[in-house]
């Protein structure tokens, strides 16, 4: 096989990620861009960051959530109060993952929305509601130029991929909706960046800064366990084998395995 010019694009990206790994570039301002460099489509950048909060979330709500409850951890709206013993729900784990990535200066906007949201803050408003609509008739992604916030925008359905989404929110005294069922659409997360294009650099900021956001997220949580009466162990043990769970590095080690492949495999979907 030769090598033509996309090979070697792809090849100059794959070493451009895994070096990501080891030492991310510092943070571009926005008058330091280069814009000639900004060759990759923000639509590819916003899908495969989508893909690695479908990992975490997917890793975060069995592994931790799911296994977590059944050795007797628990998990709760209200954990971050003192009186309460408990981890971050999903959503809120993803949340506090956006609170991290707001404060980092890549500028990529993370928002957990719904059309019946328990908590209003989560409402979608402006664009994002008539765009969210199609959504919910498709089940598809959509990509969009967002004129209020001045940002390119990606929507992701949210589905009820267990039960345990259905079951709480149904329960939950504040939800709007009592009757969501198994694969509704019940939100979406929203994605959204200033600029059209990105360089190679700041590609590896942004995963950088969502992946900094994941690891963020995952150590308010063992901070919160330093306050239990009663902490689960904390190394290398998942719930699953008993009341413990994942130190930061053993849960980030296993998100990078989960998440690696799809990333680069993204990546070069592009280059074809
Ligand atoms: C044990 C309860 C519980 C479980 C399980 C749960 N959620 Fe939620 N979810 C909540 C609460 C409470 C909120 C509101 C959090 C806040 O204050 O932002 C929320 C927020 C959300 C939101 C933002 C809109 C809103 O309702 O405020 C979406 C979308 C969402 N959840 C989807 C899901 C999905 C999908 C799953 C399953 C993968 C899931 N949830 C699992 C309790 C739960």
């Amino acid at each position: 096989m030769t090598l033509n010019r996309t090979h070697l694009a792809a090849l100059a990206l794959i070493f451009a990620i895994v070096w990501a790994f080891a030492s991310a570039p510092p943070a571009l301002l926005d008058h330091q861009r280069n814009a000639t460099a900004a060759t990759i489509p923000i639509q590819l950048v916003l899908k495969t960051i989508a893909r690695e909060n479908d990992i975490v979330r997917s890793l975060y709500t069995k592994s931790i959530v799911g296994a977590g409850l059944k050795a007797g951890l628990r998990f709760d709206e209200y954990w971050k109060n003192e009186d309460v013993q408990a981890g971050p729900l999903p959503a809120l784990f993803l949340r506090e993952a956006a609170l991290s990535v707001q404060q980092n200066p890549v500028r990529l906007g993370l928002f957990l929305g719904s059309h019946q949201p328990i908590s209003d803050a989560n409402q979608f408003s402006g664009s994002q509601t008539a765009i969210f609509d199609k959504i919910l008739a498709s089940g598809e992604a959509e990509y969009f130029y967002d004129p209020g916030s001045e940002r390119w925008t990606a929507m992701f359905p949210d589905f009820a991929s267990v039960m345990a989404c259905v079951k709480c929110h149904n329960e939950h005294p504040d939800s709007p909706k009592k009757d969501w069922v198994l694969d509704d659409v019940m939100g979406a997360t929203t994605w959204s960046y200033p600029h059209a294009t990105v360089s190679p650099d700041e590609f590896i900021n942004i995963i950088d800064a969502v992946r900094g956001g994941f690891r963020d997220a995952y150590r308010a949580y063992l901070e919160e366990i330093e306050g239990f009466d009663n902490p689960p162990e904390v190394g290398s043990r998942w719930p699953s084998a008993g009341y413990a769970v994942p130190d930061e590095e053993t849960f980030m080690k296993e998100f990078e395995q989960r998440i690696s492949a799809n990333t680069l495999n993204t990546l070069l979907e592009s280059r074809r």
